[in-house]
């Protein structure tokens, strides 16, 4: 092998891994799992001296820009991951693939709409415009998405649709997360339980363990924080280690 296939073999061995949340209904909890699951993967890769870039990047296509809303609150020195928001402008994120200092990629995407209620079945739901190409800029450089369903009934069938009719047909590798899930208050509805049965139903791979429900996780984007600034006891600390489970599990699929 020459020197510059040598070259050319080791750039194509380091593209960035990009991990995608993305589920067509808001509130499920994708940018707090961005921001939380770059925060571990972050503290777990710092870049080797201090002028070097962070080998892992936030990206937010999302134009309401909640990531860059929680990351400019969250001290710079404590932040371990560098953020991009893009709102929508094509090419950022295959800069940051192909970029030989990026590791992993971790991107919030929007919720999306059908914008034709008329449209075939088999069209493409993501439909037409800035941000519908946005996103499939994205799916195209997507490694695994993660699909986040909560025991809100109402994330059940969006996750569905992007799954079936997102997803699968692009032949995105994906996985649901179960976020929110309660693990005290009411034993009788094992919310855990019922919706793992709810993925077997459907045969989708899901995260075994899955994201508790705290107070601290819907706190953290106003006080700044992220999962590896919480406490390391009492409840902050379960709060934390569900995340650096996900982390783990996330790693094992890609
Ligand atoms: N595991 C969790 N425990 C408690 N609150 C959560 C959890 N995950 C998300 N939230 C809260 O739920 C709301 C919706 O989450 P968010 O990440 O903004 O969802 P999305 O980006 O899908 O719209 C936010 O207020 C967030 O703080
Ligand atoms: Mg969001």
């Amino acid at each position: 092998m020459s020197p510059q296939q040598d070259a050319a073999t080791d750039v194509a061995a380091k593209r960035a891994k990009v991990i995608t949340l993305i589920q067509r209904k808001g509130g499920s909890g994708k940018s707090t799992v961005t921001v939380n699951l770059a925060a571990v993967s972050g503290e777990n890769n710092p870049p080797e001296t201090s002028d070097e870039n962070c080998p892992v990047v936030a990206a937010g296509i999302d134009p309401q820009g909640s990531l860059e809303e929680w990351s400019r609150r969250v001290p710079e020195a404590k932040l371990p991951f560098d953020y991009v928001v893009t709102k929508g402008r094509l090419q950022e994120i295959p800069k940051l693939v192909d970029d030989p200092t990026v590791e992993r990629i971790y991107i919030d995407t929007p919720g999306f709409m059908d914008t034709d209620p008329d449209a075939d079945l088999d069209a493409d739901p993501l439909g037409t415009g800035r941000a519908a190409e946005a996103m499939k800029e994205v799916l195209e450089l997507t490694d695994l998405a993660v699909v986040p369903i909560t025991p809100d009934f109402l994330t059940h069938s969006p996750a569905e649709f992007t799954i079936e009719r997102v997803l699968k047909p692009r032949g995105v590798k994906f996985v649901v997360l179960i976020n929110m899930w309660d693990s005290g208050s009411d034993r009788l509805q094992n919310d855990l339980e019922e919706l793992r049965e709810w993925c077997r139903e459907r045969n989708y791979p899901f995260i075994k363990h899955g994201v508790r429900r705290y107070k601290i996780h819907a706190k953290a984007p106003k006080e700044g924080l992220t999962v590896i600034q919480y406490a390391e006891s009492g409840t902050a600390l379960r709060a934390r280690e569900d995340f650096y489970k996900l982390a783990i599990a996330v790693e094992q699929e890609i």
